[in-house]
């Protein structure tokens, strides 16, 4: 039986916004989504700020009782100690961080994150109680050279080696050379990497968890592109960058069921 996911849609603001910015996003993106009569049981609403913002951002969830999520766009592998500059999944935990997005692949090309390291900050993620989502994606070259799912199926095994099955995770694919570029991959070319992937969760964390797993789809998703993403079997809502700054594409990406038309 295919367990019901409940899609997530998630927004990674990268370096943008600051503190203030966000508090003020965050007031208008939950007004917009309640004046649309928004239904969070249908779909989870998250976004990612950056570090500085999410003391805030939790302040205002809370004292206003909003249903929106939030998380951080990187962790730590380690839990305390001297490590500079680096943030522990206790701090995220602590901020009520439902999610913390790990391996993105402008940490893993700015940053030279290495498939090692990322494993551990899965690892680390769930030791605080904190959901990983994962993000796996080639380049152009990869495409050309090994075909679309060699290399994110690759980084799906390297991110959860040593994770237990029935691991509760978030999947995000995110082909490098639709990040930014205006030029989303086709519904199609998403679904069949999804596809692989859930085939390799199957194997890493079993059936059940696997069947119960969102894999994202991310790169150039805007509120005119969503609808043919949530419409195939194995996209489970989407990790929007550029659109999710931008409060009104934002609010009508997650309201994607209007264009989907479910
Ligand atoms: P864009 O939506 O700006 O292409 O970015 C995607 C992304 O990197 C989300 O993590």
């Amino acid at each position: 039986m295919v367990a019901k996911r409940v899609p997530l849609i998630a927004g990674n603001w990268k370096m943008n916004l600051d503190h203030l910015q966000s508090i003020a996003f965050v007031q208008k993106l939950a007004w917009s989504l309640k004046d649309a009569r928004f239904d969070y049981a249908g779909a989870e609403v998250a976004i990612f700020p950056p570090f500085t913002d999410l003391r805030s951002v939790q302040t205002l969830i809370s004292a206003d009782k909003l249903e929106l999520k939030f998380g951080g766009q990187d962790l730590s592998a380690h839990d305390s100690g001297a490590y500079t500059g680096e943030i522990s999944g206790a701090f995220l935990k602590a901020l009520d961080c439902s999610y913390v997005i790990i391996g993105h692949s402008e940490r893993r090309q700015y940053h030279h994150e290495t498939d090692e390291e990322l494993a551990a900050k899965v690892a680390a993620a769930i030791r605080h109680g904190v959901v990983p989502v994962l993000c796996v994606g080639e380049t152009a070259e990869d495409l050309e050279q090994h075909g679309p799912s060699a290399v994110p199926v690759a980084q799906l095994r390297a991110g959860l080696a040593g994770v237990e099955a029935g691991a509760d995770i978030v999947v995000a694919y995110e082909p490098v050379w639709a990040i930014g570029s205006g030029q989303a991959a086709t519904p199609e070319q998403a679904e069949q990497v999804a596809a692989a992937l859930r085939a390799t969760l199957v194997e890493l964390i079993g059936h059940e968890a696997a069947d119960a797993t969102r894999i994202l789809y991310g790169g150039s998703v805007k509120a005119a592109n969503i609808a043919g993403f949530m419409r195939q079997p194995n996209v489970d809502g989407a990790l929007v960058g550029g659109a999710s700054l931008d409060l009104a594409e934002f609010s009508s990406i997650a309201q994607f069921q209007k264009h989907v038309g479910t």
